[in-house]
């Protein structure tokens, strides 16, 4: 949630930062903003997309070798060109951009007032840069000490990075609760809130911890310290990242261009996790912790948005298959009651971003009563990874439409290989089925390329659609995640408000609303409830409901009742999600489109919510 980009160095800072901001555009995309120094600090900020700075500076200064700039998803105050970043301190000599939340501000800014501050934008972060200007003048330290100071009094989240007309040759950044990446060039440095603005420049690359602050001088060193005063040894990685996953390559957005990844990704999520020929699947990263789920009285699984949809298909996969009880919970719920967790319960965090605040929250809570915790994160290196035990990730290449597409199927590909793993080690799958699952699972990238070729079909049912103004969406079994999904990627990116329910509960409520303006999406390759789906599609057409029906390659029973069909080959049930979802969210995405909505930005959304 929101984008951090700063440079120092030998370059012109302005094409790096704003090159910088249209990588992490998905991040938060309501106003934009940027500080070069230069002599002295010229901030522009505007409200809107990063493109509308880029126009409002064309006739402006851009001089300068350092700089900082941000790109907002509003969380104090409107979106509007003063509450966009960077902020300036009173003196106009401290300049700041900041990711995440300062609780609180509020007690801060009282004192600061008293003290003669004044404030032009109702932001937490403004408050933060002259808490730092009045300690440094008040405590007579330099900037660095005063930055350390400050840290120490605010309460909350913060990835932050300072410049200054004092040290125009020093960048100041520290994180705590939100994410930050040192990139390391020759003689110079890059800063972001994640490294996808880094990978054209450098692949050497600092992660901050938190409580971590980092001195950034211009042709020295990276030093690094806590906000306790202890040196600390910058662990420098390299990047694995490709540019080419970051480009469009072709396709008009990047969601198009990630439904169609998924051939791919899902390749990439079981690449040297399962063997076809042994039937042997290994996920070398909870090697470790196999026992442990092996003995688990319960698996705890826990996430948000999509990802709680592929956790609710890991609840099906693993009692299906490990006969282990799976319960799966709301982050956000989960964090604010007071769950039962014990020693012997397993939780798995799933997450694209790995950086999740809910998430974040409800790990650290399950790891305070002794669970043990296991991550399936998209991003390498991200804070879910980093405070789990253990974990697997996804590796489905990063994900920039803010509507997770590759992330879901590569989370139930992974949570598919978690629990026929440990299905495997307790013996609760009959050796036959359990080859059966691993053959098709093997045989996925293959049918969801064949599912893939429903697009055209399906552009017709979407223009059909595209001016309706509820969906409800049916499913059953492994399919009913499937149908949550399917409505959340509707509601996300077209705005048509849709409704993901068990196809049978239906009954129970959602019929009173069908008619025939309402359509109905189910999805009906359930084999072992092909009956009772059958059912659930008459009692919406004796109500002149409309029914487009997904099916299996074939199927002649549904075709016969329902409106629409789109055929998609037949799996084993279990993994019938990672086919299903296929042409859901390509409908999603006709749909959007011809809307006219942006589907890669749609509004009031972020990519990764770094608040709770
Ligand atoms: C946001 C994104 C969703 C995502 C959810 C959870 O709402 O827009 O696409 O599913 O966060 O994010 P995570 O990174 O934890 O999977």
């Amino acid at each position: 949630m929101c984008g951090i980009v700063g440079y120092i160095g030998e370059k012109q800072a302005y094409p790096v930062l704003i090159n910088g901001l249209h990588r992490l555009e998905y991040r938060g995309y309501d106003s934009s903003g940027i500080t070069l120094i230069n002599g002295g600090i010229n901030s522009y900020k505007q409200k809107g997309k990063v493109a509308s700075l880029e126009d409002f500076v064309k006739d402006k200064n851009i001089e300068g070798k350092a700089g900082i700039a941000h790109t907002r998803w509003a969380t104090h105050g409107v979106p509007n060109d003063v509450n966009a970043h960077p902020h300036v301190s009173n003196s106009k000599e401290l300049s700041i951009v900041h990711n995440g939340i300062i609780e609180n501000y509020e007690t801060l800014k009282k004192e600061l007032i008293n003290r003669g501050y004044t404030f032009e934008s109702d932001t937490d972060t403004e408050v933060l840069i002259n808490l730092i200007e009045d300690i440094k003048i008040k405590e007579k330290v330099d900037l660095v000490e005063a930055v350390r100071i400050a840290l120490n009094s605010v309460i909350g989240a913060y990835a932050i990075v300072i410049a200054s007309t004092d040290n125009p040759d020093m960048l100041i950044a520290a994180r705590k609760g939100s994410p930050l990446v040192v990139g390391i060039g020759d003689g110079e440095f890059y800063l972001a809130s994640d490294a996808t603005p880094i990978i054209e420049h450098t692949k050497q690359v600092v992660y901050l911890e938190d409580e971590e602050i980092a001195i950034i001088r211009k042709g020295q060193d990276l030093e690094l310290k806590t906000i306790k005063n202890k040196k600390r040894n910058p662990y420098v990685q390299e990047l694995e990242m490709n540019l080419n996953a970051l480009e469009k390559q072709g396709y008009d957005h990047f969601m198009l261009k990630e439904i169609y990844e998924q051939t791919d990704s899902i390749k990439d999520s079981m690449r040297g996790r399962l063997n076809p020929e042994t039937w042997e699947v290994r996920l070398g990263g909870i090697l470790d912790y196999e026992q442990k789920m092996v003995n688990a009285k319960r698996i705890l699984i826990i996430a948000c948005g999509t990802s709680w949809h592929a956790g609710l298909v890991g609840e099906y996969l693993f009692e299906e298959m490990a006969r282990i009880p799976v319960e799966v919970e709301y982050a956000s719920e989960f964090r604010y009651r007071n769950p039962i967790i014990t020693e012997d319960d397993v939780v798995i965090a799933i997450s694209q971003s790995g950086e999740t605040a809910d998430t974040l929250a409800a790990i650290e809570l399950a790891k305070s009563k002794g669970a043990t915790i296991l991550g399936v994160c998209n991003v390498v290196g991200s804070s879910i990874a980093r405070v789990t035990d253990a974990g697997s990730y996804t590796h489905a290449g990063p994900e920039i439409g803010v509507a997770s597409t590759k992330a879901f199927t590569a989370q139930v590909t992974i949570l598919t290989l978690m629990a026929l793993r440990i299905a495997k080690l307790k013996g609760s799958l009959s050796a036959s089925k359990y080859q059966q699952i691993i053959n098709e699972l093997y045989n996925i990238p293959a049918k969801v390329e064949q599912a893939l070729k429903t697009d055209k079909e399906v552009e017709k049912i979407a223009y059909k659609f595209k001016d309706s103004k509820n969906f409800l969406y049916l499913g059953r079994g492994f399919n009913f995640p499937v149908a949550l999904e399917g409505a959340l990627k509707l509601k996300e990116i077209s705005y048509i408000h849709a409704e993901g329910y068990p196809a049978a509960e239906m009954k129970h409520g959602p019929i009173a609303l069908i008619d025939e303006d309402m359509p109905t999406v189910v999805i009906g390759t359930n084999k072992s409830i092909y009956d009772k789906v059958i059912s659930n599609i008459q009692e919406i057409k004796a109500r002149s409901g409309v029914i487009i029906a997904v099916v299996p390659i074939g199927d002649e029973t549904i075709k016969e009742i329902a409106d629409y069909t789109i055929e998609v080959p037949e799996t084993h049930e279990f993994l019938d999600p990672l086919i299903n979802t296929i042409p859901l969210q390509l409908l999603s995405y006709h749909i959007a489109v011809m809307r006219g909505c942006n589907v890669d930005q749609p509004r009031n959304l972020a990519k990764s919510v770094t608040v709770e």
